[in-house]
Order: C-alpha cells, then sequence, then structure tokens
C-alpha cells in the first residue's frame, strides 16, 4: 500500500514536472447519490427582482397605496386621492378624476413604470382598471407614450356605471421603446373613480393573464432548477415586525393584496430607492406555481418571529418565545396551503386560486440569517410543532451569515441538537476564497443535518463585484466540492437572482435586465452547467490518490447519470495556460464512444456579458470521439469544461483507430454560422424555437462529418465578427472543416442604434462609414454586408476551410399568396459576395420560397412560431433538409456525397 503511495506520488512529481496531471476517474465506484435537487435558484425581491422585473406589471403603484399616494404618478388637472369606498379593502386608496375647469384643460395622469416602461415592437399590452362612473358615460382614454412624448397607441375606454366594475383594452406598440409611459386621460363625463390600474404585455409565462415577464421566467427554466429558494432573504424578516413578509398577504386576488414596504429600499443609504415596495403580485401562490412549471422543488422561508438582527441591535423588539403561536401557525398553515387537500381551510384558498392539486412541498426553512440564542431558542419550538404535524417535511435551519466565526461555530451544534435536516450556510465572498474552498466539505461531519449553500457568489472587488469571468471559474472550481460531497451538500443556491440595471442595490447578480432585455451572466452559465450535468451518482476523481482541489491549478468532480448513461466529468483550469491531464477511466471497458465537450472559456478574466451583448460570453460544444479508457486532455487556459461520456451496449469496433481522445480527428467539422434562423436560444428548442442548424446533422452523415452549430440568435454578419463569436470559430478551424454562413435577417437596423448596434451598410460595395458608438463613446467605420460576407470567405479560406455561403431563409410575409422573397437585398447581396470571392452558394431564400409557394400560406403558418422570422421544430427541420440538399447540389464540393 505504502509502496503504490509513494510510487503514485513519484507519478504525480514526474507528470507535474512535465506539465501533465494524472486524474484517475472510478467508474464503477459510485459513492453517493446526488440529490436531484441540487442545484437550484434563490429568488428574492432585491434590485427590483419581483415588482419591475419577473412580476411582468408595468405600473408602479398601481392602487395609490404607497405612502406618498402619488408616488409614481404624475397628475394633471383636476385629480384628487380617495380613501373612503373603494372596491378593495386592504389596498383602500383610489383617484378621482373630475372634469377640468376649462374645455382646452385636461384631467389625467401618468404613471412611469419602474424607471420606464418597456414596449416591444408590434407587442401588445393589456390595460385593465377598476372603475366607477358618477353618473351616466364617462370615457377616459388609456395612452402608450414614449420617450420622445410621442403618442405609440390610444384607446378610449367606456365607463358605465356607479359600482365598481374591471375596464380593459389592449394597446400594441409598433416600435421599440425602452421607457415608455402610460397616461390616462379622462376624456369625457363629469367624475370617474379608478382603482388597480395596470398594464401587462399580453405575452407572458405561460400567457397567463397578469403573469411573469416571459423571458425572465425562460430564464429560469434554462438553468432546469432543482429547487426554487423563495421569498428571501432579508424581506423575510423586515426591519420591523409590521413589514416582515407576510406569505398570507400574498394569496388570494391580487387586487386585494395589502402593499408592503421593501426592505431593500433604504437598506444602503448610498444606493437608496424610496419607490421601492411590494405588492405582492407575485406571491406565495405564483411561486410555488412557478417552481412546478420549471421543475424545481419550493423551498420557502418563513420568519421564526425574529426581525433582521443586523438593523435591531435591541433583543426587546423581537417576538417573545411565549408570543410564537402565530408565527408557528403559519408555517404549518403553509404545509397545508401547499399540500392539503381541496376540504382542508387552506388547501381550499390554493383550489380557489386554481391549483387543486397539492404542489408537494417537502422542504421549509424557518428563519433566515439569525443568529445567537434567540434564534435556536425560537426555532425549536417551530420544530416540535412542525414535526408533530408533517413528520415527512424537511426542515431548514440557518447558520447565520457567515460562512465560519463564533456565530457560525455556535449554530452548528445547536442545529444538530434541534435536528433539523439541513443547515442554510451563507458565503459572499472573494474568488481566492472560492479557490480555496473547493475543499470545504471534504472534512464535513457525514452524520447530522446536511447542507443547503442557500446564498453564495464570489465577489470580485477589484472590478467592483462584476459578474465577470474570474467570479464565474472560482464558483466552478468551488462547486467541484459540493459535487465531491453530495452526501454532505444536498442543495445549492446562488445569490441574489435579478437585477434590474437601473435599479439594483446589491451585486454581483446571476441575471441582469432592463425593461425588455435580459442579460446571462458567465456565472449563470456555470450554474446552468452544473444542474444540466449534475449527474446521479458521484464517482471518485483522485489524482495520486487525492481530490483534485488546486494542485498545478487544476480542479475536477466526476459523476455519472444513470438516466442518459453517461460520464460526466468536470475540469477547472485556473491557469493562464493549457494543462494536459492524463485521464484514466477505470473499470470502464468501452472501445469507442462518443464525447460531447462543454466548454466555458475566456483569456481574459475581467470578461463579462453586457445587456447590448448578451451573449458574447456562452458556452461552447463539440463533439470528440474515445477511444479506449486513457487519454490525455488539454485543459484550455482559464476554462471550465465538462466532458460528457456516452456509455453504449453497442459494439463499436476500433480496429484502426488510434487509442485516446479526438477532436474530429480524421473528420472534417462542419461549422455553421449566422443568425437564429440558425440556432435560436441554446439551440435545444427550449424556447419552443429551432433554427436549421440544429438538424443539419440529421441529414449528414455523421460517421465522416461533425457539425457544430456556432450561430447565435440576433447576429448580423458584423456583430458576429464584433462580439468574437467568429474568432472562436476561426481557432477552432482545421483545413479540411466547412463553414456554412448565412446572415442577413439582423443587418437591418441603424448602425449605431443604442440597443443593438448590429446593423450594415446595405449593399456589397466597398465603401464604409464612421459612425459614433454609444456604448464605447467613440466612432467606428462600418462596411457593407457584403463586405462582411467577403470577410468570412476569405478568412475561412486562409484556415484551409471551404466556405458556404447561403442566402437568408425568407421571413412568413405573404403577398397575394406567394412568398415576399429577399432577392433584391440581402439575398442579392450574398449571392454577389459569393460570386466575387468563388465561394460556393446555396441560394436558400430562392429555394425555400419556391418549396413553401408549393406548400401554401396555411401550411407555412404551421412552421413558424407567431413573430413570422422564427421556426418551430418542423420549419427548423425542413429547412435542415433543403440546406443538405442545397449541399448535395453543390458541385466540387466533398461534403455533397455526405449527405445521407
Ligand atoms: O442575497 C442578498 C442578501 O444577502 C439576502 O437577503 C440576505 O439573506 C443576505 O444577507
Amino acid at each position: 500500500m505504502k509502496k503504490m503511495m509513494i510510487a503514485g506520488a513519484a507519478l504525480l512529481m514526474s507528470l507535474s514536472m512535465l506539465g501533465q496531471t494524472p486524474l484517475n476517474i472510478q467508474t464503477k465506484k459510485s459513492t453517493v447519490s446526488v440529490n436531484q435537487d441540487m442545484y437550484g435558484i434563490f429568488f428574492e425581491d432585491i434590485n427590483f427582482g419581483a415588482d419591475g422585473g419577473l412580476y411582468a406589471e408595468l405600473v408602479k403603484n398601481r392602487s395609490f397605496d404607497f405612502p406618498q399616494n402619488l408616488m409614481g404618478w404624475n397628475t394633471f388637472g383636476n385629480v384628487s386621492v380617495e380613501t373612503v369606498g373603494g372596491p378593495f379593502a386592504k389596498n383602500p386608496n383610489y383617484v378621482r378624476l373630475l372634469k377640468s375647469s376649462h374645455p382646452e384643460k385636461y384631467t389625467g395622469l401618468e404613471n412611469e413604470g419602474f424607471r420606464g416602461m418597456g414596449f416591444a415592437k408590434d407587442a401588445s399590452y393589456r390595460f385593465s382598471v377598476y372603475a366607477r362612473a358618477k353618473s351616466g358615460e364617462q370615457k377616459i382614454r388609456a395612452e402608450l407614450i414614449d420617450e420622445q412624448n410621442e403618442i405609440i397607441d390610444k384607446k378610449v375606454v367606456v365607463i358605465n356605471g356607479a359600482d365598481w366594475k374591471k375596464y380593459q383594452v389592449v394597446l400594441t406598440s409598433n416600435r421599440e421603446v425602452l421607457k415608455g409611459r402610460l397616461r390616462i386621460f379622462f376624456e369625457s363625463g363629469e367624475q370617474v373613480d379608478l382603482e388597480h390600474v395596470s398594464l401587462f404585455p399580453t405575452d407572458t409565462w405561460k400567457g397567463r393573464e397578469s403573469g411573469l415577464r416571459k423571458d425572465l421566467a425562460q430564464a429560469l427554466a434554462d438553468l432546469h432548477p432543482g429547487v426554487l429558494r423563495f421569498p428571501g432573504g432579508c424581506i423575510v424578516e423586515g426591519t420591523d415586525l409590521n413589514t416582515r413578509y407576510q406569505w398570507k398577504n400574498t394569496v388570494g386576488p391580487v387586487e386585494n393584496r395589502p402593499l408592503n414596504e421593501n426592505r431593500w429600499h433604504y437598506t444602503f443609504p448610498y444606493r437608496f430607492f424610496p419607490d421601492y415596495f411590494q405588492s405582492y403580485g407575485l406571491g406565495f401562490f405564483e411561486f410555488f406555481q412557478l417552481a412546478e412549471e420549471i421543475g424545481a422543488a419550493p423551498l420557502p422561508v418563513l420568519n421564526v418571529g425574529l426581525v433582521c438582527e443586523f438593523q435591531n441591535k435591541d433583543t426587546s423588539v423581537q417576538v417573545p418565545v411565549n408570543q410564537l403561536e402565530p408565527f408557528i401557525q403559519d408555517a404549518l398553515d403553509l404545509i397545508e396551503f401547499a399540500n392539503g387537500d381541496s376540504t382542508s381551510k387552506w388547501g381550499k384558498v390554493r383550489t380557489d386560486m386554481g391549483h387543486s392539486k397539492p404542489f408537494g412541498l417537502k422542504y421549509l426553512a424557518i428563519g433566515n440569517e439569525q443568529w445567537g440564542k434567540i434564534y435556536p431558542e425560537r426555532l425549536e419550538p417551530f420544530v416540535k410543532a412542525i414535526r408533530a404535524k408533517y413528520p415527512t417535511i424537511q426542515i431548514i435551519g440557518s447558520a447565520g451569515p457567515s460562512s465560519d466565526g463564533k456565530d457560525f461555530d455556535y449554530l452548528w451544534p445547536e442545529m444538530r441538537r434541534l435536528k433539523t435536516d439541513l443547515v442554510d450556510e451563507h458565503y459572499y465572498k472573494s474568488p481566492d476564497w472560492f479557490y480555496t474552498n473547493a475543499t470545504r466539505y471534504d472534512k464535513y461531519d457525514r452524520k447530522g443535518p446536511k447542507v443547503f449553500a442557500g446564498e453564495y457568489a464570489s465577489h470580485d472587488a477589484t472590478t467592483k463585484k462584476a459578474n465577470n469571468y474570474l467570479s464565474a471559474l472560482s464558483e466552478a472550481a468551488f462547486m467541484t466540492g459540493l459535487e465531491r460531497n453530495a452526501d454532505v451538500v444536498r442543495l445549492a443556491t446562488y445569490a441574489p437572482l435579478f437585477a434590474h440595471v437601473d435599479a439594483w442595490q446589491w451585486n454581483p447578480d446571476l441575471i441582469w435586465f432592463d425593461n425588455l432585455h435580459r442579460m446571462l451572466t458567465p456565472n449563470y452559465h456555470v450554474q446552468q452547467l452544473y444542474s444540466q450535468y449534475k449527474g446521479t451518482d458521484v464517482l471518485a476523481a483522485l489524482s495520486a490518490g487525492q481530490p483534485l482541489t488546486g494542485q498545478n491549478g487544476l480542479y475536477a468532480s466526476s459523476v455519472k447519470d444513470a438516466k442518459t448513461n453517461t460520464i460526466i466529468i468536470k475540469i477547472i483550469n485556473k491557469e493562464m495556460k493549457a494543462q494536459t491531464l492524463n485521464i484514466v477511466l477505470d473499470g470502464y471497458k468501452q472501445k469507442v464512444a462518443s464525447v460531447k465537450m462543454v466548454r466555458l472559456q475566456n483569456d481574459n478574466l475581467k470578461a463579462i456579458n453586457a445587456l447590448g451583448k448578451p451573449d458574447q460570453f456562452v458556452p461552447e460544444e463539440a463533439t470528440l470521439e474515445l477511444v479506449g479508457s486513457k487519454f490525455d486532455f488539454s485543459a484550455a487556459a482559464q476554462s471550465f469544461t465538462i466532458l460528457v461520456i456516452q456509455l453504449s451496449d453497442a459494439k463499436v469496433s476500433d480496429t484502426g483507430k488510434t487509442p485516446g481522445l479526438h477532436g474530429q480527428a480524421g473528420k472534417p467539422t462542419v461549422f455553421t454560422i449566422g443568425d437564429s434562423t440558425v440556432k435560436n436560444g441554446d439551440g435545444t428548442g427550449s424556447n419552443g424555437q429551432l433554427g436549421w442548424g440544429t438538424y443539419l446533422g440529421d441529414f449528414l452523415n455523421l460517421d465522416s462529418v461533425n457539425v457544430e452549430n456556432r450561430a447565435l440568435g440576433g447576429r448580423s454578419s458584423r456583430s458576429y465578427i464584433e462580439e468574437g463569436l467568429w474568432d472562436k470559430v476561426k481557432s477552432s478551424i482545421k483545413p479540411g472543416d466547412y463553414v456554412i454562413m448565412q446572415f442577413g435577417h439582423n443587418d437591418g437596423g441603424a448602425p449605431n442604434d443604442v440597443q443593438r448596434p448590429r446593423g450594415t451598410l446595405k449593399g456589397n460595395g466597398d465603401e464604409a462609414k464612421n459612425f459614433y458608438m454609444d456604448a464605447t463613446k467613440d466612432s467606428l467605420l462600418i462596411h457593407t454586408f457584403g463586405f462582411y460576407m467577403r470577410q468570412y470567405v476569405n478568412e475561412a479560406r486562409a484556415l484551409g476551410a471551404i466556405p458556404i455561403v447561403c442566402s437568408l431563409i425568407p421571413r412568413n410575409h405573404w403577398t397575394d399568396g406567394k412568398i415576399n422573397r429577399d432577392d433584391k437585398t440581402y439575398a442579392l447581396w450574398a449571392r454577389q459576395a459569393a460570386e466575387q470571392t468563388g465561394a460556393q452558394f446555396i441560394d436558400l431564400n430562392t429555394i425555400i420560397a419556391d418549396k413553401y409557394d408549393v406548400l401554401g400560406q396555411n401550411f407555412v403558418e404551421c412552421l413558424f412560431v407567431a413573430d413570422k422570422t422564427h421556426t418551430t421544430m418542423t420549419g427548423a427541420k425542413l429547412n435542415a433538409f433543403i440546406v443538405s440538399q442545397g449541399v448535395k447540389g453543390l458541385k466540387d464540393c466533398k461534403l455533397s456525397s455526405w449527405v445521407k
């Protein structure tokens, strides 16, 4: 034994000297199973994450119940706030509009939204209001207003009746407006009362009226979260008992959910947001519903009878232990609300809200960041009551606000004494801490409560805590320790989740957004990759007998996934140089395996994603081939790589194949580049839209070629280059590869558009023009569409690849029963660029248009989603087939022989 260890150490030393690190994966010895809820999300209404964020309501202070009743509103003419006689007892205020004193003067009001209102082009918005008329017929007019004070759309609402009734109209925006407003004119009549004035996009998550913002909810779904912790965080505690989060106030009809102060409005006086309140439109029912829809186990956090201990040093303000009964009852009632049948009091409330099926609650946290004796003495009666009535609920206690220290050391034994199932640990620390703490859980006590890493994030103070690549990479390294210790750490959620770019209190945050767009951070991608590749069982991954936890700057962990029949290896290289790992798969007998490699890499640790460039930093994927059970793997400098080895019973012969891991050795790769019609979102169809690049491989002989779809939604011929996406493709190209390119859908806008600076000059000429760019405050030389297409062709060729230019697929626009063609603009210019450079050309625009004309408009409608540009799965498959047929028809192109 001793001898072996010395041999192992000697091997490690000699390999280290060679710059190589051994890594042994014990594929047959699974020690621990991975909790399928393990990686999740933590939602708190901080940074305008709920009102102004995920909750899609555009009107701020819709019920006039902010302490300053008209905050968020501008009134003109004759408007007063009334407090008696409103329709909703818990939100008593409403406004009264009286006819103005002069025919040329007006009465009305405007709402400023949450740092403006975002109106998307061609999107519609439902304006609704509870109203009553003093007498007869009264008319109000709802208007969407843009930043230049222009009216975008307007509709009249006739109010007829002295009883409160709900009225609604739908307004449409014909342009994108980031900071618009809602204006309401009192058009005619004597007196009208208005309450609960609301404006929602009609296109919400799951199409729900008054629902959630679709792009943000989709971002959560795309994380594949196992658990959803809500609603906080500090807001659970409140600054005082009155303003603590009380779940019962957040259920039932939204109009009658009483407003609450949001403690993040004053928590940091240097980031002060006096207009930050909680409408509770996103309440506990909606949280449970969201959790169910995104496949996450709900994990509510309830107040333990303590208000925020940071803000209340005087313990006499806390609820005495002998007066905790209503708080404990809230916890029991919540379990009934989530899991009780429709005959129970709270199960009925849930049923009445439209969900008779129980939500299947299994986790419940009591207390957030509490510390000192005052916490366990309050937690204890909660535990007793919950255990007595609901013994299967897993109770989560807190280890306080720090990852170590006096309070932490006191609370852990207390949680053991109280036998909580899990203990919630929080750590907001430096990247170095995260790298060092990859070993944190290796020596944790295996008995007693498990760990819930309920709030964590790597804070790079040198960049004012930006969501940069350094923070993401250090989190990825740390998370190998979570994965390796999946028997101890059962749940983990990054924090905080959301931040509005104009109204944040805390950074870093996982997802940033403005009123219309979202930006996924590098940290988001790390979370997503862990969740997506969490596996089912942990495999030992050892370097000379030890876990790889920073030796040579390398980190590794491994799992097997019984569901997908794969072995998954995660490797982080934090060094600035590539490093080789000599990987041995112990006990693995398969001769040949297909390996998916997913990688985040950047030479610049300060790299970030930005709103205008949300996808410049995304994981890349490649398909490799593994022959045998040993291989050298070169971990790129500053990279997080996941190798997914597909196990299979198929007996694939390795005759003539060289052992090792091969990046497409002997096989050319077909790279597809372009926009969302080639690859939509992450290319998996999770948003219901797909590009043809996802399916091209279905029509090619994959024994002879690999396909890598490197297109990205929203990109023009110019921005694909500017954002470094083309550089990444170039660094993967080897002689004999193919580059199939299709751009044009996003080239038409203004070159210096503030939101999306991606337009190119029209045409195919050599002219170029300087434009001042808002983002860089500098000028930039912009070329024609044809110029950029020629650049792709020439540069691909210089690397030995074969470029194939495609004209753009048509949009779903028809005239007189014929699909509109682009043959005078982008399709023409793409053809010209191909002719000028002698590149292969597929006239997709014409071929697909011909096909669509034959199929007819009714049929073709089904190939597109509602926006007329993006295809459904069937549409994408048809287009991929047509591309493959286009390839088949190319002369002097070897690729044509590999079309099935
Ligand atoms: O995530 C932000 C805050 O950090 C949470 O509200 C609190 O629990 C922690 O202090």
